[in-house]
C-alpha cells in the first residue's frame, strides 16, 4: 500500500470516466463542473484551447514567454500548470484550476481541453481572444494512449488496439476528437480565434509565432523570436523542470511509465498503427471528417 495512504491524503487510483453533459471526462472534474460553468473571464484572460495531446504544453509555454518578453528566467517562476491554470481541473492533493486562476494576476493565460458547446459563457461575453491548436489524430492517438498509462486519473487504456477503437467511438476524456476539432473549427469565423495545428508548428516554428504576435497585436523583435524558440523547443521543455510537469505528484503521474514530452515529433503513429488499423483509421476519419473544409496533415 501507497504510505501516503496512511496518513490520511486521498489516493490516486484509475478510475471509470464519469460524463458530462454526454462527454466521457474524470469524475472529479465533474464535480467541480458547477464552479467552472459559473466562472467568470476577464476580458484581457486568453484562452488557449486543445484537444488533449495536441500540444497545448508547447502552446502555452510560447505564451507565456511571448507575455514576459522572452525572459527565461521569469517563465521558470513556477511549474507550467501552475502559470497556465487548466480551467476544469479538479484533482485530490492540488488547488483546483479555479482556485488557481482566482489568484493569478491579469493578463491571464487560461487553458481547457472543453469542447466548444461546453465553454463557459462568460469567455464569449468578455468577448475573450481564444488560440485553438489541433493535432492530426493518428499522433494524438498514440499520444494519447501513452499519457493514459502514465497520468493515473485515466482508466486502464488496455491494448493499443482497445483503446483505438475506445478513440474512435469517442469514448475516451473529452470524448470524440472529430466532434472537438470541427466544432472549434465552426467558431474560426469570429475574429477572435486564432487556429493552429501542432503539425505547421513543427515545420515553421517561427511563421507560426508570426501569427500569434500578429494575432494578439503584440511587436517582438528578431532575437526575443529567437530566444522564445530555442526555449521552447522539445530538448529544451523536456529538460525544464518548469515545463515538463516532473514536479507533478508522482501519485498522479508516473514519468517512468512514459515521460509527459515523450517523442515531439510529428508520423509517430506509424511505428505503432498496423496496415489494417491505419487503413480502418482511415476509413473511419474520411466518414467522420466528411462535408469538413478541415485538412490534417498525417505527417511532417
Ligand atoms: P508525444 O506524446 O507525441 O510526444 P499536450 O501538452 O497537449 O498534452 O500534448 C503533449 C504532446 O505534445 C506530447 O506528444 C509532447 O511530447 C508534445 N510536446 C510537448 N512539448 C513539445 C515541443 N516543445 N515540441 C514538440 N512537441 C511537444
Amino acid at each position: 500500500r501507497d504510505p501516503s495512504s496512511a496518513m490520511g491524503r486521498k489516493e490516486v487510483v484509475r478510475e471509470e470516466l464519469g460524463s458530462l453533459h454526454g462527454i466521457p471526462l474524470y469524475k472529479d472534474f465533474v464535480e467541480g463542473w458547477p464552479q467552472v460553468e459559473a466562472f467568470q473571464a476577464r476580458p484581457d484572460d486568453l484562452l488557449i484551447a486543445t484537444y488533449p495531446k495536441s500540444g497545448t504544453t508547447w502552446l502555452s509555454e510560447i505564451l507565456d514567454m511571448i507575455y514576459h518578453d522572452g525572459d527565461v528566467e521569469k517563465c521558470r517562476r513556477d511549474a507550467i500548470f501552475n502559470r497556465v491554470p487548466f480551467l476544469e481541473m479538479k484533482a485530490p492533493q492540488l488547488p483546483s484550476g479555479i482556485e488557481l486562476l482566482e489568484k493569478t494576476p491579469s493578463p491571464r493565460l487560461v487553458k481547457t481541453h472543453l469542447p466548444v458547446q461546453l465553454l463557459p459563457t462568460s469567455f464569449q461575453e468578455k468577448n475573450c481572444k481564444v488560440i485553438y491548436m489541433a493535432r492530426n489524430p493518428k499522433d494524438v492517438v498514440i499520444s494519447y494512449y501513452y499519457f493514459y498509462q502514465m497520468a493515473k486519473i485515466h482508466p486502464d487504456p488496455g491494448t493499443l488496439a482497445e483503446f483505438l477503437e475506445a478513440f474512435m467511438a469517442g469514448k475516451v476524456a473529452y470524448g470524440s476528437w472529430y466532434q472537438h476539432v470541427r466544432g472549434w473549427w465552426e467558431k474560426k469565423q469570429e475574429k477572435q480565434l486564432l487556429y493552429l495545428f501542432y503539425e505547421d508548428m513543427k515545420k515553421d516554428p517561427r511563421r507560426e509565432v508570426q501569427k500569434i504576435l500578429q494575432f494578439l497585436g503584440k511587436e517582438v523583435d528578431e532575437e526575443t523570436v529567437s530566444r522564445i524558440l530555442h526555449h521552447t523547443s522539445f530538448q529544451e521543455m523536456k529538460k525544464n523542470p518548469a515545463a515538463n510537469y516532473e514536479t507533478m505528484p508522482s501519485t498522479l503521474m508516473d514519468h517512468s511509465l512514459s515521460p509527459f514530452l515523450r517523442k515531439g515529433i510529428s508520423g509517430d503513429w506509424k511505428n505503432h498503427f498496423t496496415v489494417a488499423q491505419n487503413e480502418r483509421f482511415d476509413q473511419h476519419y474520411q466518414e467522420h471528417m466528411a462535408g469538413s473544409d478541415l485538412c490534417f496533415q498525417m505527417e511532417a
